[in-house]
């Protein structure tokens, strides 16, 4: 369906990579984050609060389904858990390409310390919930990219570029 999906842990840069490629490349540009707290009228936080994180696991599979049907030629940032679930690689493959934007976890740290948006992270000793989290996770992001792009270091305008000469 030649969308262009990005996808990452939390904090890697999906974002605004997607925002400023979406100008780039003149491509609409959904964020299914902010589609989740849309259709839910509230933020991620108040949903992991309130329904817990299982519920907005199911929010985000519901979502891509319906993306099947209505999304095409466009770039999708995903929540950094979204690809973790097994059910959803086969929806992202059918969506489109894939492109992992890999950070490591002393920049992601660097990045997210101070952050208050992300439930997954706040609490005592963040860094460490960071580094438990990218050890589970970095495999399957590695096993669900079609494109793997290292961001450390390097300037939005360059990932850009890397991402428009891979896909
Ligand atoms: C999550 C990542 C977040 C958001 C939620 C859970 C995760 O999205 O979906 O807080 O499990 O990694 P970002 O990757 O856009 O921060």
């Amino acid at each position: 369906m030649n969308n262009i999906i990005l996808i990452g842990f939390m904090g890697c840069g999906k974002t605004t990579v997607g925002i400023k490629l979406s100008y780039k490349i003149k491509r609409t540009m959904v964020d299914t984050d902010k589609q989740i707290e849309r259709e839910q009228g509230k933020s991620i936080s108040d949903i992991f609060a309130e329904s817990g994180e299982a519920a907005f696991r199911e929010m985000e599979t519901s979502y891509l389904q319906k993306m099947i049907h209505n999304t095409e030629k466009q770039i999708i940032s995903v929540g950094g858990g979204l690809p973790i679930q097994e059910r959803n690689h086969a929806l992202l493959h059918e969506l489109g390409k894939v492109v992992y934007l890999r950070a490591t976890s002393d920049t992601i740290y660097e990045r997210l310390k101070n952050d208050t948006t992300r439930p997954l992270l706040q609490g005592d000793n963040p860094k460490q919930k960071i580094e438990e989290l990218m050890q589970k996770r970095a495999a399957i992001y590695e096993k669900v990219a079609d494109v793997i792009i290292d961001v450390d270091g390097k300037s939005f305008d360059v990932i850009i570029d890397e991402i428009i000469t891979e896909v």
